[in-house]
């Protein structure tokens, strides 16, 4: 029987039941097999690609076919999960005919069945016409990495009442706009708590404490594939940063000293033809 891919209503009725959503980043083929294989519903492909794959400082210089290779990776190697890609910095916000284009690639020629944007009223224009075309919307809000300049760095959003309410109202615009669920990323419990009690549609959360209808982090923090820093609502599931690096330098090591390979790891051939192979050695 064909597995039933997770759609837009479960999300939906995920939440009305109180059953909580997870969510995880996928970048490429074998990551998206492993999350799909672990159960998780929702994979996305995030900008954050630059960040842990592509060695980008932030996420601004990612490109529109950098996502799209991506998340063709990604689409072949999930079966379950709902796959939705992350629509990358001026991907969206220069004009709302942009907008459908770019996000009209992911679901044309990179399967994707959602896309996210980041940003709250000031985009909710391009929700809805993305959402008229048929595409569906996930929103962002809270810490927006593509707005890291003009939020003065990647800092907890909505700690005070002005900005509390201005993400409130924010969450209502794309819920009436038009999204199918919302990330609300490092922003205070209470205010998280709140939002997911105002909206119908599902919050997913990352750093954003426990009241969330789902929770999102990035893969390769979650199994510590970088041995340097992880913010603060990372939490680590395994060290594999540790565990990569001295497998590595193991076969480095058994190169070196002739243990790899062994004979298990090598080819035989009959025995006739290797004397006869070794009859030829210094002739022409
Ligand atoms: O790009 C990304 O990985 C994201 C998540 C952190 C939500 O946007």
């Amino acid at each position: 029987m064909p597995i039933e891919k997770v759609t837009t209503a479960e999300l939906r009725r995920m939440k009305a039941e109180g059953r909580p959503i997870t969510m995880l980043t996928a970048y490429d083929y074998p990551m998206a097999r492993l999350v799909d294989a672990a159960g998780v519903d929702v994979v996305l492909v995030g900008d954050s690609v630059g960040n842990v794959v592509l060695g980008y400082t932030s996420t601004l210089p990612v490109t529109m076919d950098e996502m799209v290779h991506h998340v063709k990776a990604v689409a072949r190697g999930v079966a379950r999960a709902m796959v939705v890609a992350d629509m990358p910095f001026l991907s969206y916000q220069v004009s709302t005919e942009e907008a459908l284009r770019n996000a009209g690639r992911f679901l044309k020629e990179a399967e994707a069945q959602a896309v996210k944007l980041e940003g709250g009223r000031e985009i909710t224009d391009r929700v809805r016409a993305l959402v008229a075309a048929g595409i569906p919307v996930m929103g962002h809000i809270g810490l927006t990495p593509q707005a890291v300049h003009q939020m003065g760095g990647y800092r907890v959003q909505g700690r005070d009442l002005a900005t509390a309410k201005k993400l409130l109202d924010d969450a209502r615009a794309l819920e009436g706009a038009g999204a199918f669920s919302l990330v609300l990323e490092c922003v205070p419990a209470p205010l998280a708590q709140l939002i997911t009690e105002e909206l119908t549609i599902p919050t997913i959360g990352i750093g954003a404490g426990p009241s969330c209808d789902g929770q999102v982090l990035v893969t390769h923090d979650l199994l510590g594939l970088y041995g340097g820093f992880a913010p603060k609502f990372v939490k680590r599931y395994a060290e594999l940063h540790e565990a990569i690096t001295r497998a590595l330098a193991e076969y480095v090591r058994e190169v070196r000293e002739r243990k790899f390979p062994g004979p298990e790891h090598s080819f035989s051939m009959p025995q006739e033809a290797v004397d006869e192979l070794l009859a030829l050695r210094g002739g022409d």
